[in-house]
């Protein structure tokens, strides 16, 4: 039975990992500021859709790469995107108008997502590409268009629940998009508002690692266009959605090692590694492992860019042939909504530690001023370690000093406001006033889940760039991407 510390370090980016070593400059952004503190590393996003674009060419496609803007609010990330090629996948009012505001131009958007009136609108009057999430919705739209005289809207098909090969259906339901079967009545809807809406070609988004089920998806929406086309449209690009993934930890090894313990720790063949013996999904039962692991695959080999190359390059299912090949047959663009990914390493939350609470022989208890709306790893089912940077601005190693286990609670008056359930090792005992770093937090984990709750103060947001050697920042709100605004972002 071995208890050796159980780390799972994050993966770093060159920036994070220069960020983290600046461990003043982070104290006293904290210090200025408050706790919690999400820093965002606005040029990182630009670099990760480059890796994306670099994915076309290996493939010789042309396409689009829209940033989902659910994934974070930060107006940094957005503006520093107006400066590249990339579009905007905006899911509400309010993101449409965040992208407008930060200078994205309409015909850089696309509207996802089930629209509400006032979306739909905007998005119609804008200009915007409109991801039709169904029949009601692309009716609507060509109401817009008709009674306010707009021109001619260029919309896409979300389709959803493509069956491949019989009764086998590899596409999972989804409560989003338009059955591939009922495809007929959209092209019929489409024919019907010729002159007020231009399909320009159909997508879809599945919230799945599976690239078995995206590889189906993709396939039918290949014979979709072929579709669209006899129906006497021009259809001229195909959306793969999001969902490349992200790898969080730095070592493949560690994950493995971590899961076989908690195995072990479920059946009661080692001490506990949870606050209250959390199973993640996991029970035993008269001795026999039940459940599964609900957790997200915190390391994986492939993710991100490299996801969607190996989704051009595997077989099409029923065609049997690459599906990057089929798709540049198809003189069909490639779009995509990358969120997650798009903003991997683009942001870190900072916490504040308030207490070090001894816990009657168990893990000591590290109280943060954070809560665990403000750090949603755990909420992702993310598992994966934070960094603690001391007060006086040092970084002890991992691999040096005294590891020892805590748990890390939150600033709510909740039992259940554990920022994660698992025991964390650390490479000291964190002592008040030091801070802890929660790295790659931008998809999802900072904003995602944030709430007012107790009326805690909600995290400041700001934007950090290297600049001759050393860190800069300005406010989130303050950033925008021009040369000399009087010392801020240059
Ligand atoms: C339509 C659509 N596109 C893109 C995304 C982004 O997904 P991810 O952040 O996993 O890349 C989502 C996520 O919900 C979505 O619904």
């Amino acid at each position: 039975m071995s208890d050796a510390p159980l780390y799972l370090e994050p993966r770093l980016s060159a920036a994070m990992t220069s960020l983290l070593r600046s461990g003043p400059f982070l104290q006293s952004l904290v210090a200025a500021l408050g706790s919690p503190l999400n820093v965002m590393l606005p040029d990182q996003i630009v670099l990760n859709l480059e890796v994306f674009r670099s994915v076309l060419r290996r493939h010789q496609l042309s396409g689009r790469f829209f940033f989902a803007h659910k994934a974070n609010r930060s107006s940094a990330l957005v503006r520093r995107l107006t400066t590249t090629d990339a579009g905007l996948d905006a899911a509400s009012i309010g993101e449409l108008q965040h992208a407008l505001g930060c200078g994205f131009t309409a015909d850089k958007v696309m509207a996802t997502g089930p629209k509400d009136p006032e979306f739909l609108w905007l998005a119609a009057r804008a200009g915007a590409i409109v991801h039709v999430d169904g029949l009601g919705e692309l009716t609507a739209a060509a109401g817009f268009v008709r009674t306010y005289g707009l021109p001619r809207l260029r919309v896409l098909l979300r389709l959803s629940g493509c069956e491949t090969s019989g009764a086998r259906t590899l596409s999972r339901t989804s409560r989003f998009g338009t059955s591939f079967k009922a495809l007929g009545r959209l092209l019929d809807t489409l024919q019907y508002f010729k002159d007020e809406l231009e399909p320009i070609g159909v997508g879809y988004h599945l919230d799945t690692t599976g690239l078995d089920e995206k590889a189906a998806a993709l396939e039918g929406c290949l014979l979709a266009v072929e579709e669209l086309r006899l129906r006497g449209f021009r259809p001229r690009a195909v959306d793969v959605g999001g969902g490349f993934g992200v790898s969080y930890l730095a070592h493949a090894e560690q994950w493995e090692r971590y899961t076989t313990a908690l195995t072990q720790a479920v059946m009661g063949a080692r001490s506990p590694m949870t606050w209250g013996g959390h199973g993640y999904g996991l029970r035993a039962e008269n001795g026999t492992l039940k459940g599964a692991l609900g957790l997200y695959p915190a390391f994986r080999p492939v993710a991100g860019a490299g996801y969607l190359d190996e989704l051009l390059s595997c077989p099409a299912p029923r065609l049997d042939r690459p599906l990057g090949t089929l798709l540049l047959e198809s003189l069909c663009d490639l779009y995509a909504e990358p969120g997650r990914a798009a903003v991997d390493q683009c942001g870190v939350t900072l916490g504040t530690v308030l207490e070090v609470r001894e816990a009657g022989g168990g893990p000591p208890m590290v109280r943060l001023a954070l809560n665990s709306g403000d750090i949603g790893l755990e909420q992702h089912g993310i598992l994966v370690d934070p960094v603690l940077l001391r007060r006086d601005g040092t970084t002890p190693a991992t691999a040096s000093g005294r590891p020892v286990g805590v748990h890390l609670a939150g600033n709510l008056c909740l039992e259940s406001d554990l920022i994660t359930r698992r025991t964390v090792f650390l490479p000291a005992l964190p002592q008040p006033g030091d801070l802890l770093a929660f790295s790659n937090t931008a998809g999802y984990c900072m904003d995602f889940t944030a709430t007012a709750a107790q009326q805690q103060p909600s995290a400041r947001r700001v934007a950090v760039w290297e600049e001759g050697g050393s860190w800069r920042w300005c406010l989130d709100e303050r950033y925008w991407p021009v040369l000399d605004t009087g010392g801020q972002r240059a």
